[in-house]
């Protein structure tokens, strides 16, 4: 066995309870902007689709059907601007969490090895590493990762735009990494599951880039993967419905291994996520829904007093007070208000000032909470 069960950090949730209960001690109840679970209807596009492949006796093929796949490598070339990626280096994943708890040890990674991942991030980037027995280490450039280690690195994480501070790498900020990582012997992985939500220019007009752009990795796929998911830009985080692409060869060996664990997307679920694809309407829609959102409780969160940092993109808000007090004051006076944020200690020490409000509250919660806040 790779890891050690004691090793894992502790589900860090748990240590919000006390500040929910006192937020939903407020006259009129808790607001919980916490955590980015999606709170609008999953778009009819996606329901029928399910629905209408539900008759699914066979297993489905890990791989995913060749629509799905199609649809993936379509999707990159309309809204990525990544011509051209070959439908084979498609894998659908059952959500991205999955596939990011497991991607260190399918690429056969274990002790001594290393495993690079932002400094204020997503915590399953760590906690992948540790399941696979190699060390994680927090680094936003590579002049970051202590010198000793620099030749252990096997996987880079990237994730643009970033949870929880949505900050979006441009070109160069990737192609450093890619550079870097070919020199070493290092896959690069970047989560992009954000990247429909781009809120701040340039990322509006020009869209956020992903990894796989030709001018990221000079026209080559090789060592680079690419995550994405339907659960933000579709409502459909209950649907588990994923995907990793890129280098074909990478990715055959990882499809291969996943072959043999029984890691498939239910069939009616790659139906949904095709359907999904082919259709932008509701993605538009759905940002729309947000941006309004985000408006709104960014101008509450100004007008009380905090400071924003980040925050171009993605579905939360990162701020700090001027003084930058404890992430878990910040989160014990909101609470006060009746408002549930996430404690910015949980995504890493260097998120210990900050606190991170998500905009995935109903458009009703989110006039409440900019209600409350500019009562304060
Ligand atoms: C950065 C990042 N990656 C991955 C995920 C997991 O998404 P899912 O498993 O729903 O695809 C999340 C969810 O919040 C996330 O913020």
């Amino acid at each position: 066995m790779g890891f050690d069960a004691a090793a894992l950090p502790v589900f860090p949730w748990d240590l919000l309870e006390p500040y929910r209960r006192r937020a939903a001690q407020y006259p009129d109840g808790l607001i919980d902007l916490s955590v980015g679970t999606p709170v609008d209807p999953t778009p009819e596009v996606l329901r029928e689709a399910l629905s209408a492949a539900s008759d699914a006796a066979g297993y489905p093929a890990t791989i995913g059907t060749a629509g799905l796949r199609q649809a993936v490598a379509d999707h990159y070339a309309a809204w990525r601007g990544v011509p051209d990626l070959p439908p084979q280096g498609v894998l659908p994943t059952i959500g991205s969490k999955e596939l990011v708890a497991q991607l260190p040890s399918l690429l056969g990674l274990g002790l001594g090895d290393v495993v690079v991942h932002p400094v204020v991030a997503y915590p399953t980037y760590d906690v992948g590493a540790r399941l696979a027995g190699a060390t994680p280490v927090p680094a936003n450039s590579p002049e970051q990762i202590p010198a000793a280690m620099r030749d252990q690195v096997k996987l880079v994480w990237l994730n643009s735009p970033g949870n929880p501070d949505g900050r979006v790498a441009g070109r160069s900020d990737l192609t450093t990494w890619v550079e870097w990582a070919r020199r070493h012997g290092a896959v690069v992985a970047s989560d992009e599951c954000y990247a429909a939500l781009a809120w701040e220019e340039p990322w509006v007009s020009a869209g956020v880039p992903s990894l796989l752009d030709p001018q990221v990795g000079d026209g080559s796929l090789d060592g680079l993967l690419s995550l994405y998911s339907l659960s933000k830009q579709s409502n459909a985080a209950g649907y588990r419905a994923a995907w990793l692409v890129g280098d074909p060869r990478l990715v055959a060996r990882i499809a291969g291994l996943r072959k043999h664990m029984g890691m498939m997307m239910p069939a009616p679920v790659q139906a949904a996520m095709a359907a999904g694809l082919a259709d932008h309407a509701h993605v538009a829609a759905q940002r729309e829904v947000y941006g309004r959102r985000r408006r709104v409780l960014l101008g509450a969160v100004r007008e009380a007093g905090y400071v924003l940092e980040g925050s171009a993109a993605g579905l939360y808000l990162w701020f700090t007070t001027p003084d930058r007090q404890d992430c878990w004051e910040t989160v014990a006076d909101l609470a006060g208000l009746g408002i549930l944020v996430a404690p910015g200690a949980f995504y890493g020490e260097a998120g210990r000032a900050f606190v991170r409000m998500a905009l995935t509250g109903t458009d009703q919660d989110v006039a409440a909470a900019a209600g409350r806040l500019a009562g304060a």
